[in-house]
């Protein structure tokens, strides 16, 4: 499948034309598209089987660019710079309202935008007059891609501008300044918690609230009773009474209502030292657990940057190793990027009945 990578010329020329392109960012790559363009977008949509109720983050050259697109009061906007200088380019995402004159027709009232910091995006953003729509570059509930060979693998015929590894291997952290005077954190991610919630604190003295990742029951009860999909092209207000059986706190991101991140095989998350199960394989760090059929260290030292980096690839070759029929995970430490990594282990073993 060597046909589909292309080259940073030939990328921003697909672009340029509405096309949909695979590319690296510092988290990991993003399927992107004319964000101005709702042809574009439900292109995006369909080749990852994306539920349409869920909006896409929109990717930035700079904070100045989105001025257009988004609409803060005074508060609102001093907090927005504030993260945007501490922050960007880099791995957050900042949930803002969006000016009802954008040009961002296919987009919910609220907006989640990012400047991304990877050169080859931040190069391909400046080349283009407008803003890039970009999901991570993954079926739908599948691992995320942290690697250019794992979208040509799963995303076939998508044309992928190979970036090499991403740095961080873990999605931006999402931050809600729709209520400017009290910040929720709607994803943890590449960014660890406590940067972010002392940079508010000392700055401007305000706490950051955190949402409460979803229970594994809940999450387990959603595959049974899907949410609706109604996207028409645009996701209103009203919409939301499609999820009346959903708290508004579920509400403020829709991301978090999806099963999201399994492999396809059946994951247990260990709780100590226990007999592996026949072609059982284990993602390790440290001193890996005796008797597993295949083993992938995430780092040797159990240093939580490269563990972050690794995790996805990890996944991702266990999932792809044929001598491996289930996939077990050694206890990860919790704080840090520690909570990103079991957030996204938690939701990639929740769909399976494994007992420890
Ligand atoms: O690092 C990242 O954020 C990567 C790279 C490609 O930028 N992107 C990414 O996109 O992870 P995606 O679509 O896989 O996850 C975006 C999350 C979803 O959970 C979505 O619900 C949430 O962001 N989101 C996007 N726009 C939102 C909005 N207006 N309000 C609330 N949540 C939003
Ligand atoms: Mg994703």
């Amino acid at each position: 499948m060597e046909h589909s990578f292309v080259s940073f010329d030939k990328a921003l020329d697909l672009l340029k034309h509405n096309h949909v392109v695979a590319l690296p960012t510092e988290t990991v790559y993003g399927l992107a598209g004319n964000a101005y363009c709702s042809t574009t977008l439900e292109e995006i949509y369909r080749l990852k089987k994306r539920p349409h109720h869920n909006p896409l983050i929109v990717h930035y050259e700079s904070s100045g660019s989105m001025k257009r697109d988004i609409l803060l009061c005074s508060k609102g906007q001093e907090i927005f710079e504030a993260l945007g200088a501490g922050f960007w380019p880099g791995p957050l995402t900042l949930v803002v309202p969006k000016n009802p004159h954008s040009s961002l027709r296919s987009f919910p009232d609220s907006l989640g935008v990012r400047c991304p910091a990877h050169p080859l995006m931040r190069n391909l953003l400046k080349n283009l007059s407008f803003p890039l729509g970009a999901p991570s570059a993954n079926p739908s509930g599948y691992l995320s891609p942290t690697r250019a060979h794992h979208v040509i693998e799963h995303l076939p015929g998508v044309p992928v501008l190979d970036g090499g590894p991403c740095h961080h291997g873990l999605e931006s952290t999402i931050v809600d300044l729709r209520h400017p005077e009290r910040p929720r954190l709607l994803r943890l991610g590449a960014i660890p918690f406590d940067d972010i919630y002392s940079f508010l604190w000392e700055k401007f003295s305000i706490s950051l609230e955190i949402l409460k990742p979803l229970s594994t029951e809940f999450q387990k009860s959603l595959e049974k009773k899907p949410p609706k999909s109604f996207f028409e092209g645009t996701l209103k207000n009203s919409d939301c009474h499609d999820f009346s059986q959903f708290s508004d706190e579920i509400l403020l991101c829709p991301g978090l209502l999806l099963r999201h991140y399994e492999p396809r095989k059946p994951m247990r998350l260990l709780k100590g030292p226990t007999k592996s199960l026949p072609g059982e394989g284990l993602l390790s760090f440290g001193q890996p657990y005796e008797g597993f059929s295949c083993v992938f260290s995430l780092s040797d030292q159990g240093c939580l940057k490269e563990m972050a980096h690794r995790l996805f690839q990890g996944l991702h070759e266990l999932d792809n190793n044929p001598s491996c029929t289930c996939l077990a995970v050694m206890p990860f430490p919790s704080e840090g990027l520690g909570s990103t990594l079991l957030e996204r282990l938690q939701r990639g073993a929740c769909g399976y009945d494994i007992k420890n």
